[in-house]
């Protein structure tokens, strides 16, 4: 069951979103226009008694307002927020200096040889990953099980492809190449046929639980509470190997054990995470 307790809507224009998406995730929907340019503290005030949520209880709200849907954590430490936002200025940033096709990522998938290579991205996640291959050609078909990272992702693209949020045409065309299912990745791939077959499946599951967990971001932290650590990613790739793809990649932290015990054929390390390769010519 969802811990989103419903959706806020503040400004207009969103308005289209906000009602669908309470019906999706069977939800109250709320009109919170009046608090668009009150404090934090005020919102966070409003959400709690119309949700009629007890002070230390954590949960989830959806808000929604003139760019990409966020997720809200409300919990004892406060309202901590979550976004896809694709547009943003850090993920656009490495889509034109992030190294191109040198970085560790495009060179994993392989970008370097093959130019437009079709990736299935069986972890989603906020499409960052997605994204940065995209705007080097690559066409990604992302696939993401949890339904409420699932309804960040999709707003983030719909806004991407409102005409008025395109910052340039590279940017258009990068979204124009990521499509996203819904769903459970493991399903997925048992269902590929040998004609379907991507040129590449790309695995990023949440990472292990780290030790120095004061070091996690904020970001991470909701990621956790509401994902988890993808207990499954064992089988992942297993069913990843099963459909008989050329090339599987893998993102890992740099020191964790290898997916399933299985050897790479290749691995690509950086400062803090690598990517395990496994080749199938
Ligand atoms: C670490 S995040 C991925 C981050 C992503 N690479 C990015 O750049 O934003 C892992 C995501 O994979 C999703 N996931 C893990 N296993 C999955 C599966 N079997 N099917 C679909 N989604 C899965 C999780 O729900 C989570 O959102």
């Amino acid at each position: 069951m969802s811990r989103v307790r419903g959706v806020f809507v503040l400004g207009e224009s969103a308005d289209s979103e906000g009602p669908d998406l309470a019906a999706d995730f069977a939800v109250p929907f709320y009109d919170a226009s009046h608090l668009e340019s009150q404090k934090p503290k005020q919102l966070e005030g409003f959400i709690r008694s119309q949700t009629k949520l007890p002070k230390d209880a954590t949960a989830y709200v959806f808000l929604a307002s003139a760019g990409p849907l966020s997720l809200l954590q409300l919990s004892r430490n406060g309202l901590l927020k979550l976004s896809a936002d694709l547009a943003n200025t850090t993920l656009n940033y490495r889509r034109l200096k992030g190294g191109g096709k040198q970085q560790m990522l495009a060179k994993a998938v392989g970008l370097h040889a093959t130019s437009h290579p079709r990736v299935l991205d069986a972890t989603a996640g906020l499409g960052r990953d997605a994204f940065i291959l995209a705007s080097l050609g690559a066409s990604v078909h992302m696939v993401e099980r949890v339904p409420e990272i699932r309804a960040l992702l999709k707003s983030a693209l719909e806004h991407a492809r409102a005409p008025e949020a395109l910052p340039s045409d590279d940017f258009g065309q990068t979204i124009g190449r990521l499509s996203l299912e819904a769903g459970d990745a493991i399903d997925c791939l048992a269902r590929i046929a040998h004609e379907e077959r991507p040129d590449v499946i790309y695995l990023d599951p949440m990472f292990p639980p780290r030790q120095k967990s004061a070091l996690v971001k904020k970001e991470m932290r909701i990621l956790h509470d509401l994902v988890g650590f993808d207990p499954d990613a064992d089988q992942l790739l297993e069913a990843a190997r099963a459909t008989g793809v050329r090339r599987i990649v893998v993102k890992r932290p740099r020191i964790a054990p290898a997916l399933s015990g299985a050897k790479p054929s290749h691995v690509l390390s950086g400062k803090t995470n690598r990517f395990d390769v496994y080749l199938n010519l």
